[in-house]
């Protein structure tokens, strides 16, 4: 074992996991992370109070929150994860009166970029290293065919100026599948003149378009072409949000119960929506014994609890119209990919190259170091399966927390201890995955 492999001792930039063989319980996960950023960005253009219960208290949602403060709306906290938003309606935001900072949050960056593009005031967006190195002309571009007035880095990345002005809506046909990039111009279409239609090549996730009607907005949405209609006639009302629990959290509880020699766990209110569960697809495939219970509706979303227990995995090929459903899945399919029998082939993947940090790159790095059968290709990953993970050695997170969880479960699964380096990062999306994991 060479020095950078060695164990270290614990400390809050580390976490220490154990071997384990079993895992059991009953629990839940934090809200959506998609949805609270919509929650809290449609509440404040709304005209009148919101009340959003469930919002994930994550880094990431906590920056869309900040700066719709500082737009100048009011956003009181009453309660663990419940929030009440004073909306002051589509012409209500204010110049805010320093830079903003979106943090980690792709998702704070391209959405806001939208909203701010067609304001009538002067905005500046920034994050942090990642974010500051992730694709950002996927947004200027059609926003400048929209009249929208940003300036980027000379490569087209963050930080960016916005001089807010009066947009024109397009048809914009969307090059790649992308939710983020889908809303960021439903948002600008809310202010521009004409009908903004967008084409989508595969359905990517659909809480903005599903909040949007039930706030009232008028979208005709057919075979993934989605218009907005009458936009000089459009008022949010103000909603009452109940924030299902986050797929893309369950998805590493489920795959840690997956993992171990005796898992047995029950997730209460998952978010199941359509465009956002193929990761329970892909399950079904791999013959994971796992139940889907007590289906309802919450808030226009579809809401289940989830019953999983370990079970021997089948290897899957994934690729086409199912990967936007799994997108964030994918590092954690990777994990479960290496205990199942045979080869699993993910394809049609390379979005996943432009995320937080290269995550075909990085799972398939870390994975290999524990002992795995993997290998890349340009668009996805191979993997070969079942292996024995060994572990004994430090991951590096890559400062993405959708790496770190997904490397925490692959270490229950390894015959000694891993330990995550940067494990922090995980409060972006899941702040409690740790603890919860030792509780269950
Ligand atoms: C998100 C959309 C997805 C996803 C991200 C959150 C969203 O990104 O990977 O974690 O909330 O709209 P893309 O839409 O860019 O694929």
């Amino acid at each position: 074992m060479n020095k950078a492999d060695s164990p270290k001792t614990s400390s809050e930039q580390e976490a220490v996991i154990k071997p384990r063989q079993r895992l059991e319980g009953k629990t839940s996960v934090p809200g959506d992370k998609s949805i609270s950023h919509r929650a809290l960005i449609l509440s404040s253009l709304a005209k009148g109070t919101s009340t959003i219960e469930g919002l994930l208290e994550g880094e990431d949602c906590l920056k869309t929150l900040k700066i719709m403060q500082d737009l100048g709306i009011k956003i009181q906290k009453k309660g663990e994860g419940c929030y009440q938003v004073q909306g002051k309606g589509l012409k209500g935001l204010k110049e805010p009166e320093d830079v903003l900072d979106c943090g980690n949050s792709g998702t704070t960056m391209r959405l806001l970029t939208g909203l701010l593009a067609a304001q009538s005031f002067y905005s500046v967006l920034t994050g942090d290293g990642s974010l500051r190195s992730r694709p950002m002309a996927r947004i200027t571009r059609p926003l400048a065919k929209m009249g929208a007035k940003i300036w980027t880095r000379e490569d087209g990345l963050a930080p960016l100026s916005i001089q807010g002005r009066e947009l024109t809506a397009i048809r914009y046909e969307q090059p790649v599948a992308s939710a983020q990039v889908k809303s960021c111009l439903l948002l600008a279409g809310l202010f521009s003149e004409g009908k903004t239609i967008i084409v989508e090549p595969a359905a990517s996730r659909d809480h903005t378009e599903r909040m949007l009607k039930s706030a009232g907005v008028q979208l005709n949405i057919n075979n993934g072409v989605i218009t907005l209609e009458n936009p000089e006639k459009i008022e949010l009302a103000p909603q009452e949000i109940k924030v299902p629990g986050d797929i893309s959290s369950a998805a590493f509880l489920i795959a840690a119960a997956l993992m171990v020699e005796k898992g047995n766990l029950t997730i209460e209110n998952v978010g199941i929506n359509p465009t956002r569960s193929g990761f329970l697809t892909a399950l079904d495939k791999m013959q994971a014994n796992i139940a889907i219970k007590n289906t309802r509706e919450v808030s226009g979303e579809p809401v289940a609890d989830i019953e999983v227990s370990s079970s021997p995995l089948k290897a899957i090929n994934l690729s086409g119209e199912i990967i936007p459903s799994l997108i964030d899945e994918i590092p954690i399919l990777a994990v479960l990919a290496t205990q199942a029998k045979g080869k699993t082939v993910i394809s049609d993947a390379e979005e996943l190259r432009v995320k937080e940090t290269d995550r075909l790159a990085a799972i398939a790095k870390e994975l290999k170091r524990l002992g795995a059968d993997i290998s890349e290709k340009e668009d996805g990953l191979i993997i070969k399966g079942p292996t024995k993970l060994k572990g004994g050695i430090s991951c590096k997170s890559y400062h993405d927390h959708r790496i770190a969880m997904a490397l925490a479960v692959a270490g229950l699964a390894c015959q000694r201890e891993v330990i995550i380096e940067n494990s922090k990062i995980i409060s972006v999306s899941f702040p409690n995955f740790l603890h919860l994991l030792e509780e269950l």
